[in-house]
């Protein structure tokens, strides 16, 4: 978590760090901080959200062509503002910013207290900078060299970025775990935890690998590994427009990017899914057809909107490719020394691409034999690099924390692989391979028609919007659906809200169930409609409130439910990519009535990436 920011070159620094904090805020905003050299090193730094740096800093002198830029997600002491980003070293000549964890901190700290350092905040940050000046101090050597030295006894993740009053027209960074991008422009360099601060600027970007140390002036850029060896930078070229990291006249990013979905999945489908010819191409795919073909089990490994898709995929590869489905908590599979066999296949799915406990489980079970096929959103990520192979997600970036549009390309390119698979396989036959080609393929135009209920779900949301507990309901496919709705909804509106299987329910949670709760049933026509609708009605005898998403047309629902909302009839593959709209736009419409920042809840980061 936490966002990073560099620029060196002609250009002012101050407003380029700014506008790039901006957009990287979806990693964290309790503090924020900025350092320059204005001419001599300066830090800004302060609690709160960018803008409340800004405005602090209005009317500053902030002239600097080199700066440095930091939006925090806490780990290592509460957001105030001496914890806030950048820190300054003892002899105040050196500015960090860092975003990770190191882990033997606590070491480093015992060893720098007996040396007679004192500190000024209680984070990690400022251990590992003022180990790395002791080192300078010591041994005489440059920072670049100092850093190498000290991060060999580091454990943990880091992206670090460094400014030297000794050397004002450098850039140090360095990297392991966290992600570091650096943009190359004609004389000047930008640096990001993603790619969007520099977009206006260069498409050129350089992604740099673990345990590289950059060296950067405006106009050089060098990289070592921490054995001091010149790496060769690879440049790759941006495939990302600015217009798709602003809001473009919605109100907030999470409304945008739930109102992509018809767009994005779309694109997901196109050039891959051709439904006349009968064809998936994927070529990331392919190259493992074989080996998924004949895997024992495919192991989906996941956090959070991820896992979910996971969960509704395993009903998928279970029904059409008749392999063995676990879908774990990559917190949990990381650690529980798990059985991998070789050929097992891992599926890694994650929208950023960088969250910690997901690319920590991959590299374990790559290192036992297994697979691993990465569906991922943000190209070049950490994930993807460490993939085989996979698909990408193709929904362009996702700036609002709560994920939407993420979750629905994910299921659209796991079913692509299902059917895929299954087909080859043979365990799918032509004629149900051939209509669900047309099935996915028309799921964006049905997305549009659930989204054009927007209104009536806004009218839902202020119905609702007081209560104190939710529940979530689904079987099935829509199972998993049920667990996003209820995610969404705490996240978004802090409404305690509970998923289950419906039939679950009457083991505990029906005991919530009373006339203030609201219940909402997943219940789209699928083969275990009936026995939804008899949990419906269980919910019903007990007076709680039934909310419904259903199919169109569904009239005995409709006369057991309090409110029904409607979704177009498609086959139960598919159907989770519509019954899971309606569930965003109520907790968005939820957040927004109780006057929630829907775009930055509480507490929450986008990407997380530490454990
Ligand atoms: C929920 C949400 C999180 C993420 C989770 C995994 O709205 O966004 O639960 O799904 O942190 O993130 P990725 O997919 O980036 O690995």
């Amino acid at each position: 978590m936490c966002g990073i920011v560099g620029y060196i070159g002609p250009r002012q620094a101050y407003p380029i760090i700014i506008t790039g904090l901006k957009r990287q805020e979806y990693r964290g905003y309790d503090s924020t901080g900025i350092a320059i050299m204005n001419p001599h090193l300066t830090v800004y730094k302060k609690k709160g959200k960018v803008a409340e740096l800004e405005n602090t800093l209005l009317g500053e002198n902030l002239k600097s062509n080199i700066g440095i830029g930091h939006t925090r997600w806490a780990t290592h002491g509460e957001p105030s503002d001496r914890n806030a980003h950048p820190h300054l070293s003892a002899s105040g000549k050196l500015a960090m910013i860092h975003n990770g964890i190191i882990e033997n901190y606590a070491q480093l700290k015992t060893e720098l207290l007996n040396k007679g350092y004192t500190f000024k905040s209680d984070t990690d940050t400022e251990v590992l900078l003022n180990f790395i000046e002791e080192i300078k101090t010591n041994t005489q050597c440059s920072l670049e060299e100092a850093v190498r030295i000290a991060l060999k006894r580091v454990s943990g993740a880091y992206v670090i970025l460094l400014l030297d009053e000794e050397n004002p027209d450098t850039i140090v960074a360095a990297r392991k775990g966290s992600p570091l991008v650096i943009g190359i422009g004609k004389g000047e360099h930008f640096l990001g935890s993603d790619a969007t601060p520099m977009l206006e600027y260069t498409k050129e970007v350089v992604y740099v690998n673990d345990y590289e140390v950059a060296i950067i002036k405006a106009d050089e850029l060098i990289l070592k590994n921490l054995g001091n060896e010149r790496q060769t930078p690879y440049i790759t070229k941006l495939d990302m427009e600015l217009a798709a990291i602003e809001k473009g006249g919605y109100d907030h990013f999470m409304l945008k990017e739930i109102f992509e979905q018809p767009q994005t999945i779309y694109d997901c489908l196109r050039g891959r899914l051709d439904a006349e010819k009968g064809t998936i191409t994927m070529s990331g795919i392919q190259k493992y057809a074989e080996q998924i073909m004949n895997a024992n089990r495919i192991i989906m490994v996941a956090c959070g909107t991820s896992w979910h898709a996971g969960l509704v995929a395993e009903y998928i590869f279970e029904e059409l490719c008749r392999i063995n489905v676990e879908v774990e908590y990559a917190s949990e599979f990381r650690y529980r020394n798990p059985v991998i066999n070789k050929g097992d296949v891992i599926i890694a799915i994650s929208q950023s691409g960088e969250t910690a406990d997901t690319l920590v489980a991959i590299e374990n079970a790559k290192k036992q034999g297994a697979i691993i096929l990465g569906v991922v959103n943000v190209v070049g990520s950490s994930i993807s690099r460490v993939s085989d192979g996979g698909a990408y997600t193709h929904a362009g970036p996702e700036i609002g924390v709560a994920s939407t549009k993420a979750f629905t390309a994910q299921l659209a390119v796991l079913t692509m692989i299902a059917l895929k698979i299954g087909y080859e396989k043979g365990t799918l036959d032509k004629d149900r391979y051939m209509r669900l080609l047309d099935e996915l393929n028309s799921v964006p135009d049905k997305v549009k028609v659930v989204l054009e209920q927007q209104e009536r779900i806004k009218a839902l949301a202020e119905k609702y919007k007081d209560a104190s507990d939710a529940l979530f309901l689904g079987r099935g496919y829509n199972f998993p659906v049920a667990l996003e709705g209820a995610l969404k909804l705490k996240e978004i509106s802090y409404i305690h809200a509970e998923g289950y299987p419906a039939a679950e329910m009457k083991h505990g949670p029906i005991a919530l169930v009373d006339e203030n709760l609201p219940v909402v049933f997943v219940a789209t026509k699928d083969s275990y409609h009936e026995k939804v609708i008899s949990n419906m009605q269980e919910i019903k005898a007990r007076k709680g409130k039934v909310i419904a998403v259903i199919t169109e047309g569904d009239e005995h629902s409709t006369s057991l439910a309090d409110d029904v909302i409607e979704v177009p009839e498609a086959d139960e593959i598919v159907a989770p990519m519509l019954s899971v709209i309606p569930l965003q736009l109520l907790s968005y419409y939820v957040g927004v009535a109780k006057g929630y920042d829907v775009d930055k809840p509480r507490n929450l980061a986008k990407s997380v990436t530490v454990e």
